[in-house]
């Protein structure tokens, strides 16, 4: 039991083993994102998980609402998963061959994403975008692709350009936003066929297409801008994305590897009624397991069939066979009756108790996104619609303290901004409720 009135400071096992990962790991950890710069002065070691619970080295439980960054969306080791993880692995964990397993799993993606007409499986949502985008090249034999300030499409080179946030005065006009590479080490020949535009403004986007629209082989976004938080497209603006992209002749790639088969069985394609030509898939689609896949016409994904000019994608894990077993059961576990009212009913009570708890404290803080995904921004605003609104107007830092304190109380969240609250199947009202109590308790005291 999670008892929020004694805050936990002890985390000694955690900092031993944040002090010995260093010696092997850079940073001790594998991402930029886990480690002492975000999580300072150091990460939690989690070691164990069940339902939307975790325990960390020390063995203080939280309630996990970072899920593996969305990747969770059957909370942890949800019976039915380890029972298809156990028998599968009993028998071969991969045979980088022929399966039925990635049949399966493809037939079933295909039934809840009409725009799917073949699927073609990779191991994360990195490789899934670059797959993306090398096909659009191909079909439309263009090279220039457009990109919208703000948006992370995985840490392939081309995308890196404006994916961070920065202080406001480095962004440039909006017109010709400031060309800011988020790495070292990427030429910077490969953004020449980079077109940079701000998102959620259809007068932007109209004027951009008008100018480069027939150059382009695709625009890329996020349906639901997942990587400044949650920041939700304007009414009309997804499909008025749709409407500039067909008449120019550009391939239209929604990203959803953070949001397929959560808004949605469908994911936002179906919820916000748009069909994209090619979309990206990742997390929840593997239930925590290691997937990306690439959907859409066979005119398009047929580009990948063995010829002279093929698009090559290989891969010796392509549709590893555990991964495949369980993506075919987590999308068979979503189909069940009541899943998407639960997701949507649970995230929604979270949502308006921490609305509450700000209002009662007189913080000027919003809480945006709704049901299974949100984030909360410490601002002035009343809405934040646009990269430049983040980078302007969010107070990161109160946040990332906001997380801080929330983490004493058995709240497990990253304490980045960029990143957004998820509900998996296995979170319940009750534990919105302890949300809802912890985070009254951080607000004493916070401003
Ligand atoms: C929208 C979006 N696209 C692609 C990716 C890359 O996915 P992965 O981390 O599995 O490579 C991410 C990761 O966070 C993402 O948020």
């Amino acid at each position: 039991m999670i008892d929020m009135a004694k805050p936990s400071t002890t985390r000694t096992r955690s900092q031993q083993w944040f002090e010995r990962s260093q010696q092997s790991l850079v940073e001790g950890v594998n991402s930029p994102s886990r480690g002492g710069a975000v999580y300072a002065p150091g990460p939690v070691f989690l070691e164990r998980g069940e339902g939307s619970h975790v325990w960390d080295a020390d063995g203080n439980e939280y309630i996990d609402f970072m899920m593996s960054f969305g990747a969770l969306i059957q909370g942890h080791a949800h019976p039915t998963l380890v029972e298809v993880v156990s028998q599968a692995m009993a028998r071969g964990s991969h045979f980088a061959t022929a399966t039925s397993a990635e049949v399966e799993a493809a037939e079933r993606l295909r039934r809840v994403v009409p725009s799917a007409e073949v699927v073609r499986f990779t191991n994360t949502g990195s490789e899934a975008t670059m797959l993306a985008l090398r096909l659009a090249r191909a079909h439309t034999r263009r090279t220039k692709f457009l990109k919208f300030e703000g948006h992370y499409h995985g840490w392939y080179d081309p995308y890196l350009l404006n994916a961070h946030s920065h202080v406001p005065e480095q962004l440039g006009p909006r017109e010709n936003p400031a060309r800011l590479p988020d790495s070292e080490g990427i030429p910077a020949s490969t953004f020449d066929d980079v077109v940079l535009a701000p998102w959620n403004d259809v007068a932007a986007i109209e004027r951009v297409m008008k100018q480069h629209g027939r150059d382009l082989a695709a625009v890329i976004t996020e349906p639901i801008m997942a990587n400044m938080g949650c920041i939700l497209p304007r009414d009309g603006y997804l499909k008025r994305l749709r409407e500039l992209t067909q008449d120019c002749g550009a391939l239209l790639i929604l990203d959803e590897v953070v949001t397929g088969f959560r808004y949605a069985p469908g994911g936002c394609q179906e919820y916000y009624g748009i069909q994209p030509d090619i979309s990206t898939f990742g997390k929840a689609l593997g239930a925590g397991f290691p997937v990306g896949a690439v959907a859409g016409p066979r005119s398009i994904l047929d580009h990948m069939r063995w010829s002279e000019n093929m698009v090559l994608h290989y891969g010796t894990f392509n549709g590893h066979r555990l991964t495949m077993k369980v993506a075919a059961a987590n999308l068979d576990l979503l189909a069940a009756d009541g899943t998407y009212q639960k997701l949507h009913s649970v995230g929604d009570a979270a949502i308006s108790g921490l609305r509450d708890v700000f209002r009662r404290h007189n913080i000027n803080a919003i809480v945006q996104g709704f049901g299974p995904m949100f984030q909360i921004y410490f601002t002035g605003r009343d809405a934040i619609h646009d990269y430049r609104d983040y980078c302007a107007y969010v107070d990161t830092h109160l946040y990332s303290r906001f997380v801080h304190r929330l983490l004493e109380r058995g709240i497990y969240m990253t304490p980045s901004n960029g990143l957004h609250w998820i509900i998996s199947t296995a979170h319940t009202d009750s534990d919105a409720k302890v949300l809802i109590e912890a985070a009254d308790q951080a607000c004493a005291g916070l401003a």
